[in-house]
């Protein structure tokens, strides 16, 4: 699974294994869900944005998403969002500090809470600021600095190019851009011509991000942009082999094998028990829901287990009902 491969993507020191990657996505993208996508050859499984504000970083849910919360199986990459150039470059000291290999700057995030705060994609309006703060994270440490973005504030206003010329000058290690502009959200597709037009213009790495669903289509993606690896958000939850199977159609034109019910079974019942270990019961439980509903979601016939599942209301009782759930499902096909 882990074989190097060919055309790999270089951020500063590091040569990455693959051009998949896993996006960054708050609530979803833990450390246990980044160790399994890794393992299925995730190339970089970046943290949940985590705020650039020391302030509130005591908070549970702050410390998770911090570089010493965990080793996924790729770079530590810390994930920081921010509008304040000292206070990120402060926040991407302690990160590093902390054993963080890269740091994302996120120029993507359409919530409004972020934005409300001139954080995320609402920063794609201020070119000037954001070589200010680009500037200020890269003089600040030592490691690759990256950064994602929309492909600009609206689509009246694609600057996506004018952001990938700066953050090039400002000495930033690769861009990802998701093909959607900030007022467009996750409505209608994504569109890659734009993502095309920086490649062209930067000889930075690009990555490029939305919409990409199966590996027929993250080749599809590469060729058409000629970006140099595609990221993967939404369609890896329920389905992180999803990277195994985009490795495998790019080095072969293969689709790969179906992975077996019993392998996805096993593999549903690790998750459970990484998500326990690194949340503790009452939070692991919660978050395992949200990935068995996932899980059901992508396999046709095991739609009915999902009440089952939800209703469990403790780690013993929720691992019990998927272990033979998934279990029954999976010997389903082999009966
Ligand atoms: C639930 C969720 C949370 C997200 N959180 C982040 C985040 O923390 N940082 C970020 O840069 N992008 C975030 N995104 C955006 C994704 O990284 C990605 O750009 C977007 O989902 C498009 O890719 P996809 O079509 O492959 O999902 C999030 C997306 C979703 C669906």
């Amino acid at each position: 699974m882990n074989a190097p491969r060919a055309a790999n993507v270089q951020l500063g020191p590091y040569a990455l294994n693959g051009r998949v990657l896993l996006a960054p996505m708050a609530g979803v993208t833990d450390p246990p869900f980044r160790t399994l996508c890794a393992e299925f050859g995730a190339a970089l499984t970046c943290g949940e944005m985590l705020s650039a504000n020391q302030a509130l970083w005591h908070t549970a849910k702050s410390r998770r998403r911090m570089a010493a919360s965990g080793a996924a199986q790729t770079l530590r990459a810390v994930q920081l969002a921010g509008a304040d150039p000292l206070q990120l470059a402060a926040a991407a000291r302690a990160q590093v500090d902390q054993g963080a290999e890269l740091i994302d700057f996120n120029l993507g995030c359409p919530a409004k809470k972020v934005c409300d705060q001139l954080c995320g994609s609402a920063l794609l309006s201020d070119e000037p600021l954001v070589a200010r703060l680009l500037d200020a994270l890269v003089r600040a440490v030592a490691v690759p600095v990256t950064v994602k973005i929309r492909t600009g504030p609206d689509p009246a206003r694609r600057n996506a190019v004018r952001i990938a010329l700066l953050a090039e000058g400002c000495g930033v290690a690769a861009i990802a851009i998701h093909g959607r502009t900030r007022v467009e959200r996750f409505s209608g597709q994504a569109e890659y011509a734009t993502i095309r037009a920086v490649k062209s213009a930067v000889r930075i790495p690009v990555i490029a991000n939305g919409d990409i669903s199966t590996a027929q289509q993250a080749h599809a993606v590469l060729a058409l942009t000629g970006a140099d690896a595609v990221m993967i958000g939404r369609a890896a939850l329920g389905a992180p082999w999803i990277f195994r199977d985009v490795n495998v159609f790019l080095e072969s034109r293969q689709i790969a094998p179906q992975l077996l019910r019993t392998a996805i079974t096993a593999l549903i019942l690790r998750h459970l028990e990484s998500l326990y270990a690194f949340y503790g019961e009452y939070t692991g439980v919660r978050m395992a829901r949200k990935h068995l509903v996932r899980y059901c979601e992508r396999q046709t016939d095991a739609g009915a287990l999902r009440g089952v599942l939800l209703a469990a209301e403790n780690s013993v009782a929720q691992y019990d009902a998927a272990q033979r759930g998934f279990g029954e499902w999976a010997n389903a096909l082999a009966a």
